[in-house]
């Protein structure tokens, strides 16, 4: 018997920009129907452009795409409710409420459901009349996938929905979308992580537009760590040479042996603790992971030390300065990432880079010579007049960690820097962290990828707020008797949960 096919993709052909950037290069592709595809890529490979194509909110150049013998753009109207797309970046109403937001799209899709069940997976129930504006960035993660999950699609377009997430909920992110489709449905799911896309029927490597790889993941590695590996150098390999960033980084001399310190931080909104009575050290050169659930206070505690929000009570220091009775000259020591991007989205990025070389008062020279640097590390040249909001999900990373670094700062507070970019990008990042380090920089960190926290000095488990285990990875897995870190963080909160 033929096999059913829901996508058959011909020669499809998208360019941007009056031709001169390719973004799809004349891909064919056919996906059966009632598989899960992984979609990898690096940074820019042409994975949300495809997707957009199949969803026809893109026109393609040349070449057609079918799904169920129907054209995407063509005959949009049968694809309502048949086709469900999550962008990256999901259109939530910020100033409604969780509740309102699903009664919303519950509204639009002509569904009358209650989704107590997908409340309840995503920890949302407790905080239904919470605003969306109010949510941590996980949080809006997953209601957004609520939200493409309402209905009953047979195609699931979602673009890096894991983005965010945390390793306890990652872990059924697949099990519950399973769940919520019919059997039949087909999913097309573009990840950066390997562990996630080992698990699905099919995975896809596009690279440049093309394909460049398709077929089962086991086929590929039987297990996940050969299979990024071979992703890895399918996309082109990575090298460690020695990391640019650090080169060129000059270290201040100080005489701290703390270069942070959250002295009893609380944070209360109404009657709810985001963060309730933490207190942590950094030492110098130090690479601290503030790891935690979605929700649990960790970008909280990064804009109350940065100075960005008020502490109900504690304070934090920076290099011995106060950042509460001090705080411009406690900020002039940090080089801090915001989770939420928080570049200018209609400047360019030659725009953003003189921006922040400005705003950090670097002199005119110090200034050319940094931005020059920074171009070519992180590979922006075809982007510079590309306005910041336009860029990749990774690309935009990028400029965010280069703007927090330009200042040559004592201390780097990085809020999921690697959330979103491709899996080599990540490994790059990871070094050129690891090398400031070791020239004297200290640094907080949080990241979802437990393989990354491995990659700290110290880390600090965060949950509702409180520190419920410290250490170093090693000691952490000692004390679970785990394997990985993955397994020792999700051991530690589902202990803590229980105990509840
Ligand atoms: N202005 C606010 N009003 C009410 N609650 C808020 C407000 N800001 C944050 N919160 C809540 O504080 C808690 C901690 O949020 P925070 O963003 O610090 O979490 P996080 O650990 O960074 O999570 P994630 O991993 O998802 O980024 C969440 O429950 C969030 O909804
Ligand atoms: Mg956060």
């Amino acid at each position: 018997m033929d096999k059913q096919y829901i996508i058959d993709i011909q020669n499809l052909h998208k360019t941007f920009k009056s031709g001169k950037i390719t973004a799809i290069n004349h891909l064919s592709l056919k996906i059966e129907k009632g598989q899960t595809i992984g979609l990898i890529g690096a940074d820019g490979a042409g994975k949300t452009t495809l997707l957009r194509l199949i969803n026809g909110l893109l026109l393609p150049d040349e070449g057609y795409i079918s799904i169920n013998g129907l054209n995407p753009w063509n005959d949009k109207k049968f694809f309502i409710n048949k086709i469900s797309y999550m962008p990256q970046k999901f259109a939530l109403y910020e100033d409604l409420t969780i509740k309102e937001n699903l009664d919303f799209y519950a509204k639009l899709k002509n569904i009358d459901k209650n989704f107590n069940n997908l409340l309840d997976f995503a920890g949302l129930t407790l905080f239904q009349n919470r605003l969306v504006g109010n949510l941590s960035g996980g949080m809006k993660q997953k209601l957004g996938l609520i939200c493409a999950l309402m209905g009953n699609p047979d195609l699931l377009l979602l673009d890096e929905p894991s983005v965010g997430v945390d390793p306890v909920s990652r872990r059924e992110l697949l099990k519950m979308v399973k769940k919520t489709i019919h059997n039949n449905a087909t999913v097309i799911w573009a990840t950066a992580y390997m562990d996630e896309a080992h698990g699905f029927d099919r995975v896809i490597v596009i690279d440049k537009g093309k394909i460049i790889y398709q077929g089962k993941p086991y086929d590929l590695a039987p297990d996940t760590k050969k299979f990024e590996e071979k992703i890895i150098a399918l996309m082109g390999g990575f090298s460690l040479q020695a990391s640019e960033v650090a080169k060129n980084f000059i270290a201040k001399p100080h005489h701290h042996e703390y270069v942070v310190e959250a002295d009893n931080l609380s944070k209360k909104y109404g009657e709810f603790y985001a963060v309730k009575n933490n207190s942590f050290k950094i030492k110098a050169g130090k690479i601290f992971g503030l790891l935690g659930p979605n929700g649990a206070g960790k970008s909280t505690s990064f804009k109350m030390m940065c100075g960005l929000i008020k502490p109900t009570s504690g304070t934090a220091r920076i290099m011995g300065i106060d950042i509460i009775k001090n705080p411009s000259a406690a900020r002039a020591n940090i080089g801090y990432m915001a989770q939420k991007f928080s570049l200018y989205p209609n400047l360019s990025v030659q725009q953003n880079l003189n921006f922040f070389a400005g705003a950090y008062g670097l002199s005119k020279n110090k200034a050319d010579d940094a931005i020059k640097n920074i171009i070519d590390i992180f590979a922006f040249k075809p982007f510079l007049n590309d306005n910041a909001n336009d860029l990749p999900l990774g690309f935009k990373q990028r400029l965010s960690l280069a703007c927090a670094i330009m200042h040559n700062p004592s201390v780097l507070f990085l809020d999921e820097p690697t959330s979103g970019v491709d899996v080599i990008t990540r490994r790059e990042f990871w070094h050129h962290i690891t090398s400031l380090a070791k020239k004297g920089v200290s640094v907080l960190i949080t990241t979802h990828f437990m393989d990354e926290a491995e990659f700290c000095d110290d880390i600090s488990l965060f949950y509702q707020g409180k520190t419920i285990a410290a250490g170093k990875p090693q000691e952490l897995k000692k004390s679970t008797k785990c394997q990985t870190l993955e397994d020792a963080f999700i051991k530690i909160i589902l202990d803590q949960k229980r105990r509840d």
